[in-house]
C-alpha cells in the first residue's frame, strides 16, 4: 500500500458493489473505496464515526432518528458513532471512506454483504475465493 495510489484506477479495479477496498492506511485509519448500488442494510458503528466522501455519482444516507441526507460528487459527510444508517444509491455511486482499521462496514449486522476486514484489504470476496483454491 506504499507509493502513489491512483483513486480512479483503484475504482476501476472494483467490480463488486458494497465491498469496500482498503487503498491506504494512516494513523490507525483506513482509507477505503466502495461502489454503491441499490440499498445496503441498516447498521451502526458503536465506537466509530464514519466519513463519507463522494467521488462520483450521488447517494442517500437514511437515518432512523433524523432526516436523510443526499450527497453528491465532492460532498463530505460524517455519520456520528452510534447513529443507525442505511446507504441507498439509485444509480451507481463511488465513495471514499475514512474509518478506524477495526471498523466493520456492516456494524454488528452479519449479512451476505458483510466483507471481513481481511477481504477489504486483500480485495473483496473474489480474492478470498481465489485464496481458497478451486471451487
Ligand atoms: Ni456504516
Amino acid at each position: 500500500m506504499e507509493g502513489v495510489r491512483n483513486i480512479q484506477a483503484a475504482f476501476d479495479g472494483i467490480a463488486e458493489h458494497w465491498s469496500p477496498r482498503v487503498i491506504a492506511a494512516a494513523n490507525g485509519q483506513y482509507v477505503k473505496l466502495a461502489k454503491l448500488s441499490g440499498e445496503f442494510l441498516w447498521h451502526s458503528h458503536a465506537g466509530e464515526d464514519e466519513v463519507f466522501i463522494v467521488f462520483r455519482g450521488r447517494f442517500t444516507l437514511r437515518f432512523r432518528d433524523r432526516d436523510a441526507v443526499t450527497l453528491g460528487e465532492g460532498d463530505l459527510f460524517v455519520v456520528p458513532r452510534g447513529v443507525e444508517h442505511c446507504p441507498v444509491a439509485e444509480d451507481e455511486c463511488w465513495v471514499m471512506l475514512f474509518e478506524p482499521a477495526e471498523t466493520k462496514h456492516t456494524g454488528d449486522v452479519e449479512s451476505p454483504l458483510t466483507r471481513s476486514i481481511d477481504e477489504q484489504v486483500r480485495g473483496g470476496a473474489s480474492a478470498s475465493r481465489q485464496g481458497a483454491g478451486p471451487g
